[in-house]
């Protein structure tokens, strides 16, 4: 241990409480120290090259230390660092907003022109929550107040993303914190709960989300789910046409559509939007992580005309929407977020998600050997596990481009 390292070390066990991380192994233990990066390298203290395989939790899209992007954050500082969005704006944040709508996916009517800015993925989902409740108190249905989501969801840690989550692990020490909602089980073609084999099953896991909507659709305000790929609670990835038919239900009952791109939107599962890939424009979508390249905290809520609409009013109706966060639309994120969409055009980053994607669905065929599958992760994708090839047993469905593996 160099002296240098050794002090970090002593210092952060006196004092750091890591995320997601038992304690009392992690002050037996001796930890990395990450000091530096380099493309797709980290450094530690003492000089050693490390693989970032987990793309600093599914953020780094085009490696560290990126010309454009330090360029576009440095500019920013030479003008302003921080302004409030409380009842200001700012150019990088309005630039921003314009250019997801952009982005967004494609929709028979405008589609998500609303974007609500926020630090991590959790505040998003939560903000979406309250939109969606507020849009339903608004317009009337106040008998609207519970949400139907998935077993395996992960939606984040704050109170109301983990009233949404379905990893008992994470989440049921705190049910007593909890508002009450609706579960239906995952879309799990690996380990079909209901033993049935994709495609002759014709998608029956939408069968108990369908019998939810059905008897609850009076008081269920909304179904939140992670669009094709559950990504925390194990990978477990949607059947082809899925989405697509609970879309369609969710029309059909009158209920609010949240997709919590989180992990699979900013182009990790093929297109900008994994939802693009079903054709599907949900009514609130829900982004972070990749959105600033891996580099600063920023989430984004993009909901449609009507459901801001619903929130419009005099000061004194009370409509407005009563939520923001200290630095929401901070500048620095935004201009890391607009050179990283930059590059990412300029560099046809999700042509190269395709095409790693091919190459793993050649491994998966077989011809690869006993090759593992999870080691491409290229653009910051879902995809930390390692699992092997056989492990997939050839059932898993294809027909979405993903990176996720
Ligand atoms: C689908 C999904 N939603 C929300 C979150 C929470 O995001 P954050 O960690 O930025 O709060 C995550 C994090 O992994 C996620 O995968």
């Amino acid at each position: 241990m160099t002296p240098d390292r050794e002090r970090l070390v002593a210092l952060d066990k006196a004092h750091v409480w890591h995320p997601f991380t038992q304690m009392e192994g992690w002050l037996a233990g001796d930890p990395l120290v990450i000091a530096d990066a380099e493309g797709c390298w980290l450094i530690d203290a003492d000089g050693r090259r490390f693989l970032d395989g987990v793309s600093s939790l599914w953020v780094s899209v085009h490696g560290h230390r990126v010309p454009e992007i330090d360029r576009a954050i440095t500019n920013q500082l030479g003008r302003v660092a921080h302004t409030t969005l409380l009842g200001l704006a700012n150019p990088p944040s309005t630039e921003l907003a314009a250019r997801l709508v952009g982005l967004g996916p494609p929709s028979m009517g405008p589609g998500l022109t609303k974007v609500f800015y926020s630090e991590a993925g959790a505040c998003a989902v939560e903000i979406a929550l309250k939109m969606a409740f507020g849009y339903c108190q608004h317009t009337g249905k106040t008998e609207k107040r519970s949400f139907l989501s998935l077993d395996n969801a992960y939606h984040g840690d704050t109170l109301g993303a983990v009233s949404v989550g379905g990893i008992d692990l994470f989440h049921a020490a705190y049910r007593p914190l909890l508002f009450a909602g609706h579960r239906a089980p995952s879309p799990y073609c690996y380990r079909c709960p209901l033993g049935k084999e994709y495609p002759s099953c014709s998608t029956a896991c939408l069968h108990p989300v369908e019998e939810v909507l059905q008897e609850h659709h009076e008081e269920l305000c909304a179904v939140i789910v992670e669009p094709l790929m559950q990504a925390a609670g194990g990978m477990i990835a949607a059947p082809p046409g899925y989405l697509r038919q609970l879309h369609a239900l969710c029309e059909e009952y009158g209920v609010l559509l949240i997709l919590d791109e989180v992990a699979t939107g900013v182009g990790r599962t093929g297109t900008f939007f994994a939802c693009e890939q079903e054709g599907v424009c949900p009514d609130i979508l829900v982004a972070g992580k990749g959105l600033t390249g891996g580099y600063l905290p920023l989430a984004v809520t993009m909901t449609t005309e009507a459901i801001f609409d619903a929130f419009l009013g005099r000061p004194e109706e009370a409509r407005t929407f009563f939520h923001g966060h200290t630095y929401t639309g901070n500048p620095l994120a935004c201009a890391a977020a607009l050179a990283n969409l930059d590059l990412m055009e300029r560099t046809q980053t999700l042509a190269g998600v395709r095409e790693r994607s091919e190459l793993r669905t050649w491994a998966r065929s077989g011809a690869a050997g006993s090759w593992w599958v999870s080691s491409w992760s290229p653009t910051g994708a879902p995809g930390s596990r390692s699992t092997p090839r056989s492990a997939w047993g050839g059932r898993w469905p294809t027909g979405h481009a993903t990176t996720a593996c």
